[in-house]
């Protein structure tokens, strides 16, 4: 198979784990005679300093013209001016708009030969696997948000939280169906005894589950109270289907289950057109160039976009077995590793997985 994949590398750890989920990939396609084709483009913090915008029409044009595109991260404390006209995260949102990718799946599985490595006990943890369905093009992000000044001089601001009712019903429809293709069941996460916005998505996930999906076994968790269930019963959840800020803070703590940040791939999906792999981690500027960063979360990215874009299942499962085996074989990076054991670096992680491509 051809495929044109675009590479956004962004800030901090961003070029650093994107390397090496470029070579699994590469090894990938000379195992399976694919011809994978790759561009760089520029996103984030870099594009404003060489371009003076997060998102250039370049690199929106390179990734409509893809199959697939895989994203490190962006952002940075060089652009955290509150006061800045932009900033590297407003690329990123942009690019999610653009390409109306309105679903991000983050899976959270946990591995038993990293149950140590999860501040959680091994009790609680076993057996779990979990499927966030994100919704990504709505919510607070995107609502009407902007700042005013009162006549004394007092300054205030705001940002809207609004969902309508066909962006609910699409969501809500691919989590559940996606729950049917799994353990049969989902979990919808609001703020329905307080947001106006949240009791609407309640109305609307309870009419589209059980007029479409009456075989769902289906359970609605306020957000604060999932917050605790997540890490009290999260061998409890199969499928999670929330708001775009739910989503968003639910997942960096259900990270604690696999038991860091950097192992949690995403894929952020429209009803068409070309998808959008990443880490759900940011750029962690606290050990950018220190050639530390773990790059499974970015590794198991591109396995999803494989799966999801691609449509190299086998493919995207040998990736999937390929970080099983080495992980099993003991190999961690610094945020995995327990104290007193060794950890090796980025590099040396990638170069394992292909490896371990390489030998299955
Ligand atoms: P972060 O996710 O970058 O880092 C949080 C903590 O997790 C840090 O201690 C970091 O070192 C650690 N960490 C993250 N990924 C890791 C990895 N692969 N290996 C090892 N450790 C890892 O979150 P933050 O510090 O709150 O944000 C930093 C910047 O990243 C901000 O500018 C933020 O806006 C941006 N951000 C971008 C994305 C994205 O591009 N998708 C996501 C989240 C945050
Ligand atoms: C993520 C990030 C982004 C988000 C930011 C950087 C815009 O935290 O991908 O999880 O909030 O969606
Ligand atoms: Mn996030």
């Amino acid at each position: 198979m051809d495929a044109r994949i675009v590479l956004l590398p962004g800030d901090g750890i961003g070029p650093e784990i994107i390397d090496q989920a470029e070579l699994v990939l590469n090894a990938v396609a000379e195992k399976g005679g694919h011809a994978l084709s790759f561009e760089r483009c520029p996103i984030g913090g870099n594009a404003i300093d060489d371009f003076g915008d997060p998102l250039p029409e370049q690199t929106v044009e390179a990734c409509r013209n893809s199959q697939a595109i895989l994203l490190g991260a962006v952002g940075g404390p060089k652009w955290d001016d509150p006061t800045a006209k932009t900033r590297p995260e407003a690329g990123l949102l942009k690019i999610r708009r653009e390409l109306k990718l309105f679903a991000n799946l983050r899976p959270v599985k946990t591995f038993d030969c990293l149950m140590d490595s999860s501040p959680l006990k091994r009790s609680v943890l076993e057996g779990t696997d979990i499927l966030f369905f994100r919704e990504l093009t709505g919510g607070i992000y995107f609502g009407d948000s902007g700042r005013s000044t009162t006549e004394t001089g007092e300054e205030s601001a705001y940002s809207t939280m609004i969902y309508s009712t066909s962006e609910v019903e699409r969501i809500v429809r691919l989590a559940a169906a996606a729950a049917m293709q799994r353990g049969k069941k989902l979990t919808s996460v609001d703020k329905a005894n307080v947001l106006e916005v949240s009791r609407l998505w309640r109305q609307v996930a309870e009419r589209v589950v059980k007029e479409e999906f009456p075989e769902l076994e289906y359970e609605v968790v306020l957000v604060d109270a999932m917050a605790m269930h997540l890490i009290s019963r999260p061998s409890t959840f199969d499928v999670v289907v929330t708001g775009n800020m739910f989503g968003d803070i639910l997942t960096d703590e259900a990270s604690m289950l696999p038991g860091s940040l950097g192992m949690l791939p995403s894929a952020s999906l429209g009803e068409s057109g070309p998808g959008l792999y990443e880490p759900i981690h940011g750029s962690a500027p606290d050990i950018a160039g220190k050639g530390i960063a773990n790059p499974l979360a970015t590794i198991l990215a591109a396995a999803m976009m494989l799966r999801h874009s691609l449509g190299l299942e086998d493919e995207a499962a040998d990736i999937e077995r390929a970080v099983d085996a080495v992980l099993d074989a003991g190999h961690r990076t610094a945020d995995l590793a327990g104290k007193g054991e060794t950890s090796i670096g980025t590099v040396e992680m990638g170069q394992r997985v292909v490896e371990a491509l390489q030998k299955a």
